[in-house]
């Protein structure tokens, strides 16, 4: 009875459902979970770096903003996802790396997973543009594209600044700087 329920429910999400491919719901979905991946990554990044025998408050702050971020991330595509008359599909959340040797590792580590959640993302687009799904295009482009290319030139200048401090009060120096920053602020910034 509660599957029948659910069945004839399913069919009201679907009668508005236009223009969406089985593959490109599929494809969001996916990308959701990377977004909760790189939530659950960040989130074991900042208190790694909150532990007191590390104590580095401002790369603390700079990954809980970077998890929150990356769960807002999943949230806006769950909401399009509802929006297009698709099913979202929550899968199991990886084991994130719980130990670094210092903020060059984690950094390195952070923009390794941008790299790879944008080239996701430049995946969803090219199927979308496949599929002739012109909305999902622009969803994509206004909502993603740009942040993430801004989040990793900043990731690349922090690895760069942290390379050229090289000394332990360089690295101090270096966490006070990151203390107001966000991967994901630029954006946010021009509106
Ligand atoms: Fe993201
Ligand atoms: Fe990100």
């Amino acid at each position: 009875m509660a599957t029948r329920c659910a069945t004839m429910l399913r069919r009201y999400c679907m009668i508005m459902r236009q223009n969406f491919s089985k593959s490109c719901e599929d494809k969001l979905n996916d990308q959701i979970n990377m977004e909760l991946k790189a939530c659950h990554q960040y989130l074991a990044m900042a208190y790694h770096f909150d532990r007191a025998d590390v104590s580095s408050p401002g790369i603390h702050g700079f990954f809980l903003k970077a998890s929150l971020e990356e769960r807002d991330h999943a949230e806006l595509i769950m909401k399009y996802m509802n929006k297009r008359g698709g099913l979202i599909r929550l899968g199991t959340v990886p084991e994130p790396v719980g130990e670094f040797r210092d903020a060059m590792d984690a950094l390195k580590h952070a923009l390794e997973l941008e790299l790879e959640v944008n080239q996701h993302l430049l995946d969803v687009h090219a199927l979308a543009s496949k599929e002739n799904d012109p909305n999902l295009c622009d969803f994509i482009e206004a909502n993603f594209l740009q942040e993430q290319v801004d989040g990793q030139k900043i990731l690349a200048d922090f690895i760069r600044q942290l390379e050229r401090a090289k000394s332990d009060t360089g690295d101090y120096l270096f966490d006070k700087y990151l203390i107001s920053a966000g991967m994901h602020q630029a954006k946010k910034r021009e509106n």
